[in-house]
């Protein structure tokens, strides 16, 4: 009973003997114009593989975008990750960048790059990484339609 009785800090039930990583998740918007299609093909190459998003005038996308950052809470702060600086990443970095564009021609990344939501995806987490601690991990999932989307965790 005595065992029971003997109050312990409360820091001595929170150390933990292992690291907690926990997920933090930030999502995002924005609406931009693309055309599949490979510039050393065939119209006929193109339509064959990229159909209606072969269009020469190009169709849009209400892209919908969640970055997620994981790692080890910060025991002083109790954050993973600041929501506030990864919600000021997003709107800089791909927000600015994508947001009511046309991804083939205002967007550089795709000047040579098909902007399938693979590599877009791929892009994103190129943009970002760099400004995530290096300790920490960071998946891109992008919707492209509700029902279609696609994750890289950079590998
Ligand atoms: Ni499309």
């Amino acid at each position: 009973l005595s065992l029971f009785r003997k109050s312990y800090p409360l820091t001595y039930y929170l150390k933990p003997t292992f690291v907690m990583r926990v997920t933090v998740s930030r999502k995002a918007h924005f609406n931009s114009a693309h055309r599949l299609y490979r510039k050393d093909w065939t119209m006929e190459q193109n339509d064959a593989v990229f159909g209606k998003c072969n269009n020469p005038n190009f169709h849009g996308h209400n892209y919908e975008l969640i970055v997620s950052v994981t790692g080890a809470i910060n025991q002083e702060t109790g954050f993973v990750v600041d929501v506030k600086i990864l919600s000021d990443l997003i709107k800089t970095h791909i927000e600015h960048a994508f947001d009511h564009k046309n991804l083939n021609l205002d967007v550089p990344d795709f000047k040579d790059l098909n902007p399938t939501a693979e590599n877009i995806a791929v892009v994103i987490w190129n943009k970002l990484r760099p400004h995530i601690e290096a300790k920490n991990d960071l998946e891109v999932v992008l919707y492209e339609t509700p029902r279609n989307f696609v994750t890289y965790k950079g590998n």
